[in-house]
């Protein structure tokens, strides 16, 4: 199987997944990304049987409001039953990088707010440790150079993805050959720089649930 057709098993599965957790209140939390694209075009063809969703992502939201789907603004739902997205890289303890699309910050948001994250990836996506995949942060425009020097005193080298505004309207920072021991430690440590929006680790609130498009099908792993 091509790495395209892993992904839309994944997405295949999220679906069955999630069916049982659909009732007619029922918000799903969306995610971004090639893969969440193929979730979103099959979650479609079960539209009738929940609410609607947040999406963390203009783009997202737009893919779902074109199939129909009703996307709500994060403040006006009280909660999101689950979650599904993709992912950069993930290791045993479901923790994640993401930010390849530049959405991490909505993401984690959404992520906070779900009760289950379902993360969707190809086998591709499992490492040992993390950080192969460079780090993305999303810093304060006016903090970019800042932040950097910061990141290069946690050991990292950071390259900032030019041509990219978020949804938010900041920039991207692009960490290089991160040491990522530690991605609860991290993570945190990232976040108090000034400046710093947040960072792609997805530690403190890792994914609940991995399906991991393999060659021998799809495989449920949990934390
Ligand atoms: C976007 C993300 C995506 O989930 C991540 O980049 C994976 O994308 P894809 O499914 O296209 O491989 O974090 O910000």
């Amino acid at each position: 199987m091509t790495q395209d057709e892993l992904k839309q098993a994944v997405a295949e599965a999220a679906v069955e997944y999630i069916l049982p957790l659909l009732e007619e209140d029922t918000i799903v939390g969306v995610g971004t990304g090639s893969t969440a694209n193929l979730f979103i075009d099959e979650l479609a063809k079960h539209k009738h049987l929940f609410d609607g969703t947040v999406a963390s992502s203009e783009a997202s939201a737009e893919r779902l409001q074109g199939h129909g789907i009703p996307v709500y603004d994060l403040n006006s739902v009280s909660s999101i039953r689950v979650y599904v997205d993709g992912a950069d890289e993930s290791n045993d303890h479901l923790h994640l990088i993401k930010g390849g699309g530049a959405a991490l910050t909505r993401e984690k948001i959404v992520a906070a707010c779900s009760e289950e994250f379902v993360c969707i990836a190809d086998e591709s996506k499992l490492v040992k440790v993390l950080g192969d995949f460079p780090l993305p942060v999303e810093v304060i425009p006016m903090a970019r150079s800042y932040v950097a020097r910061e990141l290069v005193k946690l050991g990292g080298d950071p390259v900032y993805r030019e041509g990219v505004v978020t949804d938010n309207g900041n920039h991207i920072l692009d960490v290089y050959n991160m040491q990522i021991v530690d991605p609860v430690q991290l993570e945190g440590q990232i976040n108090e720089i000034v400046g710093v929006v947040t960072n792609g680790l997805f530690a403190s609130r890792p994914a609940n649930v991995l399906l991991l498009g393999t060659q021998s099908g799809v495989k449920t792993l949990k934390a």
